[in-house]
């Protein structure tokens, strides 16, 4: 499902943004920079925040020392 009309993003496309590692962005202006581009009209940064919330949310379940990247994406790193 595309997300950002403006970019172009799917909901896979962030997700996937969302599982690179140490790379991975922590708020939603770093999600359009990790896929390359820059938010235009802004619309889509409610979505794109609900899709890193439910990401961290999913993370939670991790065990300890789980280097899943969404689960060090902080509350206060998605407030933004
Ligand atoms: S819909 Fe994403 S910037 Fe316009």
């Amino acid at each position: 499902m595309i997300v950002c009309s403006c970019n172009v993003l799917s909901d896979g496309a962030i997700k996937a943004c969302l599982k690179d590692g140490g790379e991975c962005p922590r708020s939603v202006r770093e999600v359009y920079s990790c896929l390359g581009c820059s938010p235009k009209c802004g619309r889509c940064a409610n979505t794109i925040r609900a899709i890193m919330e439910e990401a961290f949310a999913a993370a939670v379940a991790c065990p300890p020392g789980c280097d899943c990247c969404a689960a060090s994406i902080g509350i206060e790193a998605m407030a933004e």
